[in-house]
């Protein structure tokens, strides 16, 4: 099968970005790893922000200028510009394609606070937004046409020159290799959080295998360092507890019973705060036993019942224990106004790095640049693939693929590959995580690089071809592997605090470092690091010259 626009991921921005690419005479169509509707953004719970009214310039101004001071000198202005103007036009078109987000009495769209926001600009459907939305927009996507290839794992991507022509899969129902040549691909298969594994919101396979793909590629990764813990998640499960919690009156209070930050300050300093107090022996918990119950059924009925199905507890009544956990990467492949350094090749979602969250992401900023940027990377696609030829498929690429899934299969081994996965998870969180320092990065990086050459000795006990997990399972870790390693690296080059990065060894945030790492990988555990100034320090230095 061959596409015009080949969308890799299923979340609202790959939706988007193949709801745009699609016309009357063109094919697209979305790969996607697992089924349909699980995707990260399906899990993003408290809302999308935009400022409703697209004449309302002061208050989409006031949107821009909280997304720049949440992104610590990192945030690209002309992308936020972007995003926060298109904001009333994407809640528009969401909703013609039939999200029902949640209203008052008079029909107006309720908003919400979040975090680190000057105004009431979250829009919402209860707590399961994500959700709402990307049912909707899977429901148009098969409308007007869009195929769905789910159940395939991308394993690299073909190219000639410098121009992408084509993607490598593994067919999960028979473990085949299959290429789709594509005149223009997207890449939206969402971040990397999920490494933080045990201690993250993400699904366990959010493990960021686009951007393993990217770097195998030849292309950067930028600012990987910056990966957002979000303050609340459920104490035993990680479970995601939305700001909607907070934004709806929720307290955080600690084992004293003291109230001890703003409830709705940002992110990474809510994280900090929390990690504080469990570090001196405390436990933290949200506290809503204050608001009535029919409130929070009907503005936070997710976590209402997820509280009591998972750990038993009537937040209507009693405390729910809480902890930080890895939520969002800021990181991503680098790219401006989603085209990649590779032609053809559109990223978009938490995949890309595009500027708009720098050092730190505003909540329910995600949803609305997985929407903009989707839409935007769409339409870039479907011009780019208008008139053109497909370009011809680079085979040792695919038969290096085909090599490394025989290998897999092949040869014994008894090496446990989940214990090594969450071995990943509980040292990234301890020694990169909240809190890192150089001696505890160099901890991580050293044994990043032992299981790294571990992991090349991982083979599958199961030996069925149809749906093997554990095939899948050993490809991403070895995906998480080398992007673990990249995640540290940047850490320990940006010697510095700053958003999410924080360096007990470099609390304070330096001016000198406003400037983006990029890291390339030459060959397999060899990286590049390059600096880039930050657009800021760019148009400081185009001025003073
Ligand atoms: O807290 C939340 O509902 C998460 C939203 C987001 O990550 O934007």
């Amino acid at each position: 099968m061959t596409y015009d626009v080949l969308v890799i991921g299923s979340g609202i921005a790959g939706l988007m970005a193949a709801i745009e690419a699609k016309s009357e005479t063109n094919s697209v169509a979305i790969l996607t790893k697992g089924n349909i509707f699980k995707s990260n953004s399906a899990i993003a719970s408290g809302g999308i922000n935009a400022v409703l009214d697209p004449k309302n310039s002061e208050e989409i101004q006031k949107h821009i200028d909280d997304t720049m001071q949440s992104s610590k000198g990192l945030g690209n202005k002309k992308a936020i510009t972007y995003l926060c103007k298109q904001a009333p036009h994407i809640i528009k078109k969401l909703e013609a394609y039939g999200v029902v987000f949640d209203r008052d009495e008079n029909g107006a769209i309720l908003q919400r606070s979040f975090g680190g926001g000057s105004s009431k600009r979250t829009c919402f459907v209860g707590d399961s937004t994500g959700a709402a939305i990307t049912q909707a927009l899977i429901k148009q996507a098969r409308h007007i046409g869009v195929d769905f290839l789910v159940n395939h794992y991308v394993m690299d991507i073909t190219k000639i020159e410098n121009y992408a022509s084509g993607v490598v899969a593994l067919k999960r129902f028979d473990s085949s290799v299959v290429v789709y040549p594509a005149k223009a691909i997207v890449f939206a298969a969402g971040g990397y959080a999920g490494i933080y594994r045990g201690y993250s919101t993400n699904a366990q396979d959010c493990t960021g295998d686009a951007l393993s793909v990217a770097l195998r590629a030849g292309l950067s990764l930028k600012d990987m360092e910056f990966v957002q813990f979000h303050p609340t998640g459920f104490a035993k499960t990680s479970y995601l507890i939305s700001e909607a919690a907070r934004a709806e009156g929720g307290y955080l209070i600690n084992s004293d019973g003291e109230r001890f930050v703003d409830e709705l300050g940002t992110r990474d300093v809510l994280s900090r705060s929390i990690f504080e107090q469990m570090r001196k022996g405390k436990k933290v918990y949200l506290d809503m036993r204050h608001i009535p119950k029919e409130i929070l059924l009907a503005r936070v009925p997710t976590l209402y019942k997820n509280a009591y199905n998972q750990v038993g507890v009537d937040i209507a009544e009693e405390l729910l224990e809480v902890k930080p956990v890895a939520h969002y990467s800021m990181g991503g492949i680098n790219a401006n106004f989603t085209c990649s350094e590779l032609n053809g090749l559109f990223v978009c979602g938490e995949a890309a790095s595009l500027g708009v969250h720098g050092a730190n992401r505003l909540g329910g900023n995600s949803l609305l640049e997985g929407a903009v940027f989707g839409e935007l990377a769409g339409k870039k696609a479907k011009d780019y693939a208008f008139n053109k030829e497909f370009l011809p498929i680079d085979y040792n690429v695919v038969i290096k693929a085909m090599a490394l899934v025989q290998r897999i299969f092949d040869g014994d081994c008894s090496k446990n590959f989940n214990a090594m996965r969450i071995s990943v998870g509980k040292i990234m969180f301890n020694k990169a995580g909240i809190f890192r320092d150089e001696a505890t990065l160099q901890e991580a990086f050293d044994y990043m690089k032992y299981l790294r050459l571990e992991s090349n000795t991982l083979h599958c006990i199961d030996k069925s071809k149809n749906n093997n997990v554990e095939l899948i399972s050993i490809l991403e870790l070895r995906n998480a592997l080398e992007l673990s390693e990249a995640i540290i690296l940047g850490a320990m080059k940006r010697k510095e605090s700053r958003g999410a990065h924080h360096r007990e060894d470099f609390p304070m945030t330096c001016k000198e470092n406003n400037k983006h790492i990029l890291i390339k990988e030459l060959q397999k555990g060899f990286f590049k690091v390059a600096y880039e100034d930050s657009i800021l320090v760019r148009w400081v230095k185009k001025i003073l010259t």
